[in-house]
């Protein structure tokens, strides 16, 4: 099959707004046209293949932002953003939200099948089996200081573990790529509860194997070695789910940032590193933190219609965080179950937290308001699972960080498809430069 695509030659608008040195603006025959193949998926758009246009007709593509460009095959999860949908390896979010525990989750993105009960059982004493870190790791903490923002240490700790994981960092042995696997899904919730332990000067607590992946993490945040702590399976449930909602979404910024440093045959730890630092920005997994200080900010439900008026004024720099996404033009699947999740947990632990009254009050305003309608800004995930993630008591600035322990796996799932790929290549985009052309040095002296 094919299709005829025509391409803007020079750039009468794509770079509107920069200098436009060295840009050609219009003039001429501006437009060319070629004939691309089309690829097919097993569901959503078909996708223009470019890859031999510079070859065969001398032009990039031009794509800021990736709006219109796939930078990769994939099997894992499946967004569409007009129906609200997510899937991970083809099943829907609410079913896995509502049957599933995160592990049975890691086990499907990972290799691809839910686990039947013996091979659930395998996974998780072999998960369960990784979560300690090496003694050492623990001086990395005291280097940092005890105000440190936790992603920052989450960033730095995360990267360290390959010190001590030679014996496993061959990237094209496929042994090594599912241990790697195995010992991040297991360490992350480790590292995390360090970094709060390190922020509240408390001792770290050492994991607990007969705990589930939630109660151990719950148990490792808030024990301490002097008093028995039981976790509250209402908590640990939320936590369950929460880490479920957040542990794929198909090519979002961290997890591309994951594959194009995994492509340059980076160790694993180093990748998901990155994919830490990318996840900390506020238009990424720093919006949960960022929905709460709003909330704050806000204060009282009366002050919602004059907060929605400043987000829609473009020349007050205010958002609504927590609202919008790139992808989901509907609302975002996530955003519906945390949205109830949030009511019951804040219903079963009591809570009577003013911030719900305010993020209700601002939902209500904003969908009910064209600016947001006519953009399809609905809420997404992180407009519910800051107000639940404090209703549990975890600090506001670990949020990102329990974002990070949730996404681990589909980081690390995404770093092995990628590897695993016969044709795997080094990832290297291609720019549309606007800066000077050639030009001699003149001497220091003459300048
Ligand atoms: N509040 C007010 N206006 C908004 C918002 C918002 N939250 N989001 C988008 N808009 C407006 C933009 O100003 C723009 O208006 P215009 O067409 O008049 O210029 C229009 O809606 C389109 O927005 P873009 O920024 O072009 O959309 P994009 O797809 O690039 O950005 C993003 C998506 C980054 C998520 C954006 O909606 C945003 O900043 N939201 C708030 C931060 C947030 O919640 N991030 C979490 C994302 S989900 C996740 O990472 C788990």
């Amino acid at each position: 099959m094919a299709n005829v695509v025509k391409l803007a030659k020079g750039n009468a608008g794509a770079a509107q707004g920069n200098s436009g040195a060295g840009v050609q603006k219009g003039g001429g025959d501006n437009t060319m046209t070629v004939t691309l193949p089309l690829l097919k998926g097993t569901v959503g758009p078909n996708v223009a293949d470019v890859r031999a246009l510079y070859k065969n007709h001398g032009v990039f593509t031009y794509d800021p932002g990736f709006m219109s460009t796939a930078a990769c095959q994939s099997g894992i999860t499946y967004i569409d953003g007009d129906k609200g949908e997510l899937l991970y390896r083809g099943y829907p979010i609410e079913q896995l939200a509502e049957k599933s525990t995160y592990l049975e989750v890691c086990y499907l993105l990972l290799f691809g099948e839910l686990p039947n009960r013996s091979q659930l059982e395998e996974f998780e004493n072999i998960v369960m089996d990784h979560t300690m870190v090496h003694e050492q790791v623990a001086t990395f903490y005291h280097g940092f200081r005890p105000d440190a923002h936790p992603m920052s240490i989450l960033c730095g700790v995360t990267g360290a573990l390959a010190s001590f994981y030679h014996d496993s960092l061959d990237i094209h042995n496929p042994r090594h790529r599912e241990v790697t696997a195995y010992r991040l899904i297991a360490k992350m919730p480790t590292l995390v509860a360090m970094a709060y332990k390190y922020s509240v000067g408390q001792p770290f607590m050492y994991p607990d194997n007969n705990l589930s992946y939630a109660g151990n993490f719950l148990r490792m945040m808030f024990a301490v070695p002097t008093k028995d702590y039981e976790v509250n399976p209402v908590v640990e449930q939320a936590m369950d789910r929460i880490f479920t909602l957040h542990a794929d979404h198909e090519q979002n910024a961290s997890t591309s940032t994951v594959r194009l440093a995994g492509s340059s045959g980076a160790n694993p730890f180093a990748c998901v590193a990155a994919g830490v630092a990318t996840l900390w920005g506020p238009l990424h997994g720093g919006a949960n933190e960022a929905v709460l200080k709003m909330l704050q900010e806000i204060g009282h439900e009366r002050n919602v219609p004059a907060f929605v008026e400043k987000a829609k004024d473009k020349l007050s720099d205010v958002k609504l965080m927590g609202f919008g996404h790139r992808v989901y033009k509907n609302f975002d699947p996530r955003a519906k179950i945390m949205r109830d999740a949030c009511h019951s947990v804040l219903k079963d632990l009591g809570v009577n937290d003013p911030a719900l009254g305010v993020a209700l009050k601002l939902e209500e305003a904003a969908l009910n308001d064209p600016y947001f309608i006519e953009r399809k800004l609905y809420p997404n995930v992180d407009f519910y699972s800051g107000i639940i993630l404090r209703a549990i008591g975890i600090p506001t600035p670990m949020f990102t960080c329990l974002f990070a322990l949730a996404r681990t796996v589909g980081w690390i799932g995404h770093w092995m498809e990628m590897i695993g790929e016969p044709d795997q290549k080094i990832g290297r985009p291609r720019q549309l430069y606007t800066g000077p052309t050639r030009r001699d040095v003149v001497p220091l002296g003459k300048r």
